[in-house]
């Protein structure tokens, strides 16, 4: 159990509703398992109060917050600094106080790429990339790629407008990467055909929508890494029917880890312990699941 005292430093996240968060768990583990005496705690914030409750964060003492929806593009105004990465993602999901100063890091890209390179062993530098989606978190690993070196990135997106915004983004700061934005109107068989790894960053597959496909499954090939961002179900039925068309697979959670512990490394400055840290997400999932049963 941890214990709570006057020293315990304290860490959390902000968001609203925040009724389903997993943060506590992945991060409390991780403390424990280095018998830290820090805590981490959910903290829903209505809109109105977003601008006090970060000044509160740094009356409080906290070290650090993760932000999470709806705030991780409002936050930013609050911030004292940045990273660049952030600011050209134009979101942030974790602040480190430092001398209370507020400062803004991004780490949702970083934790895709991570769970690419380490889950799923590939690396993107050179690879022609499919992501469906153009919303948050398309961006920041759209982003991310870009960074690693893609060498083509194709956008494809249900409202064709936020698809090309996505697309000028990356143009603009990666000209060395061919881009490509289009809807589901284009003929996507080229684009298909084109990419070796395809991304479902949309929220189709998820909760209400599970039996629903962001796109046409025909169109994958067994040549395909197929990702789901999406980590509850941990299978999608994305994934299960790309892995019966004989294609590889990476579920979301291992973003969720990667993300969570690039926070904890800017918080901590020490190393996550990852196999700690996916174990607890993997054990709260499944009770989750059988909660819903
Ligand atoms: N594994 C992780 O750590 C992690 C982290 C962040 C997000 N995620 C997951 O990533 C997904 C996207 O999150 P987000 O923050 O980017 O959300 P978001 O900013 O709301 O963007 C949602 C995107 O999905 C598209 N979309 C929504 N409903 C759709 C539908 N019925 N048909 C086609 N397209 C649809 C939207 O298209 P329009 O532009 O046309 O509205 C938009 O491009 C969610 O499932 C989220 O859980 C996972």
């Amino acid at each position: 159990m941890l214990r709570i005292d006057g020293q315990t430093k304290l860490t959390g996240i902000i968001g609203y509703p925040l009724r389903y968060t997993l943060s506590p768990v992945l991060h409390n583990a991780a403390f424990q398992h280095l018998s830290l005496n820090w805590c981490y705690v959910p903290l829903p914030v209505e809109r109105p109060f977003l601008h006090q409750a970060l000044e509160g964060i740094k009356a409080l003492n906290f070290v650090g917050i993760n932000v999470t929806m709806p705030y991780k593009e409002e936050v930013i105004p609050f911030l004292d600094e940045i990273t660049s990465y952030a600011r050209i993602v134009g979101a942030v999901n974790t602040i480190h106080v430092k001398g209370h100063r507020l400062i803004g890091y991004n780490t949702d890209g970083r934790g895709f790429l991570a769970s690419l390179q380490k889950d799923a062993k590939f690396d993107p530098e050179g690879k022609n990339i499919l992501i469906v989606g153009a919303g948050g978190a398309a961006r920041s690993i759209a982003v991310s790629l870009a960074l690693a070196g893609a060498g083509y990135i194709a956008i494809v997106n249900r409202t064709l407008r936020r698809a090309h915004s996505l697309g000028q983004l990356l143009q603009e700061n990666f000209p060395s990467c061919e881009v490509e934005a289009m809807d589901f109107e284009a003929d996507l068989s080229y684009v298909f055909l084109k990419a070796e790894v395809v991304i479902n960053a949309t929220p189709v597959g998820m909760g209400p929508r599970s039996g629903e496909l962001p796109f046409p499954v025909e169109l994958l090939k067994p040549k395909h890494l197929v990702c789901d961002l999406i980590y509850k179900p941990r299978e999608t039925l994305l994934l299960k029917l790309a892995k019966e068309k004989g294609a590889r697979t990476l579920g979301g959670l291992g973003m969720l880890l990667h993300q969570g512990a690039a926070a904890f490394e800017i918080w901590t400055n020490l190393e996550p312990p990852i196999a700690v840290m996916r174990k607890a997400l993997e054990e709260a999932l499944e009770e989750d699941r059988h909660g819903e049963g």
